[in-house]
């Protein structure tokens, strides 16, 4: 095992062999057409920038992207004996990042009926107990990174259940893939299931165990958490608060103000704070590397506090409409200055596709006047989302010396979508991609220079 710092990676760095999985790729060029989002000139939506090259090319070494730029330029004299995988046809962008999700969730995606707190209930703390059996946490967790990289996710922050093993296996299944992943054991010590309860004291210790085996380790990092406020004591939030002082690198993961009654439910159990995320404030759980799923119901001190703090939105519209939860105003919060990422929050949400999952982002903010552009959605999907995991400078965008997750779309996929395709630009294509694409379109998942879609793409 390889410890990784988390410091920055320059662009053209050499690359640290170590840091890659054992099953190390070898050299090989993707031709395509290259769509990546550049920096953000500001805070606003629309400040996005959309970066195209036709008929492109990346090569990919060792797990990193080396060189990009037209085919005519890179494909020739150095790198001319390089295999090529020509997906002429097809665009190449970054791999997709899905910033909250619960992969012990996967099997009651799309359940019936119910708001939140009755949804947690009667679907979510069952399936959740289940995994008191290890078995069943490790062929779930293998179905799930299979799910992610057919549709194209590559990188994920992830919830576990309450018991550590679950923590474990979904580590040890992400490490074997060799994919960035951010996950961590749940904490949640009262209103909920016994059986899925912990405690302050074996909650603290085992975070901490889970914390000292992974974070760090190849691309894999700790989160620190607390399933939401209503489910952890005082006493359990005092102990996340020093695990987060004891590990400042490491990350804390939770929800926020996703639905009206949770909300009231929060301000009954801690009347002395100023808002929901006050609570958390308290506990020192507001700073940089927090991600915060939904944050529906914020006013402007919170959205301020979340800015100044670096904290960041996990936007979960599946999840939201699906659960009758509400809208977040995506605007509001980018012009806050809060960094934003995409979430399918599933089993909440009720997609793993993260091309529909921007689609119902538009949406949702098509309902707030703010309707999102192709440009918007990709930047919110890669960019947007490796920037509020503090991982933008390794992912996210296809420049070299970023790790290659690539990953390949194929607008003719599906006759609708070829016919859709076959007059549009490249940015129609793109935003109608969003609405009618999901797996069949990912035509290749190359997680750290690797195919990891062995149904397709190139052979393994
Ligand atoms: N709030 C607390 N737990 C959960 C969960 O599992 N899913 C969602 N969507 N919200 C939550
Ligand atoms: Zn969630």
């Amino acid at each position: 095992m390889t410890r990784d710092a988390g410091g920055p990676v320059a662009a053209g760095a050499e690359h640290n062999e170590e840091a890659m999985t054992s099953d190390t790729p070898t050299a090989f060029a993707l031709r395509g057409t290259i769509v990546d989002c550049g920096p953000a000139a500001g805070p606003r939506v629309g400040d996005e920038a959309l970066r195209v090259t036709e008929d492109g090319a990346l090569i990919i070494d060792n797990g990193r992207i080396v060189a990009r730029g037209p085919a005519g330029e890179i494909l020739r004299e150095d790198s001319a004996h390089l295999p090529v995988h020509d997906y002429r046809d097809c665009l190449l962008i970054p791999g997709l990042i899905d910033s909250h999700i619960h992969y012990p969730q996967t099997d009651i995606i799309a359940s019936y009926g119910e708001h939140l707190l009755a949804w947690l209930e009667r679907y979510t703390f069952p399936a959740e107990a289940a995994f008191a059996d290890a078995d069943l946490a490790r062929e779930t967790a293998d179905f799930f990174l299979a799910e992610l990289f057919r549709n194209g996710t590559t990188t994920a922050m992830v919830m576990g259940t309450s018991h550590a093993r679950s923590a474990d296996i979904i580590f040890e299944a992400a490490r074997r893939e060799g994919m960035r992943l951010v996950a961590g054991k749940v904490m949640m010590d009262r209103n909920c299931p016994e059986a899925i309860q912990d405690t302050a004291e074996s909650g603290y210790r085992e975070s901490r165990e889970l914390l000292e085996r992974w974070h760090g380790v190849d691309r894999l990092a700790y989160a620190i958490t607390p399933r939401f406020a209503p489910t952890s004591s005082e006493a359990q939030l005092e102990a996340t608060a020093r695990l987060a002082r004891e590990f400042p690198d490491a990350y804390v993961h939770t929800h926020l103000a996703e639905n009206r009654k949770e909300v009231a439910w929060v301000g009954e159990l801690f009347p002395e704070a100023r808002s929901y995320l006050d609570v958390y404030d308290r506990y020192g759980l507001v700073r940089e590397r927090s991600m915060y799923a939904h944050c529906i119901y914020l006013d402007d001190t919170d959205r301020r506090r979340m800015a100044e703090a670096g904290a960041a939105v996990a936007f979960s519209p599946t999840s939201n409409t699906f659960l009758g939860s509400g809208l977040l105003d995506y605007r509001a919060t980018r012009e806050a200055g809060i960094r934003t990422g995409l979430a399918t929050d599933v089993g909440g949400g009720c997609s793993f596709s993260m091309l529909r999952t921007a689609s119902e982002a538009y949406k949702v903010s098509c309902l707030n006047d703010t309707p999102l552009s192709a440009t918007s959605l990709l930047h919110l999907a890669t960019r947007g989302s490796a920037e509020a995991m503090d991982i933008g400078d390794r992912v996210g965008h296809l420049d070299p010396g970023m790790e290659a997750d690539v990953v390949v779309l194929d607008p003719a996929a599906t006759p609708l979508t070829a016919r859709r395709s076959a007059r549009a630009t490249l940015e129609e294509t793109l935003f109608a991609l969003f609405f009618l694409g999901d797996d069949r379109h990912v035509a290749a998942t190359f997680v750290g220079g690797r195919n990891a879609h062995p149904e397709r793409g190139p052979a393994p």
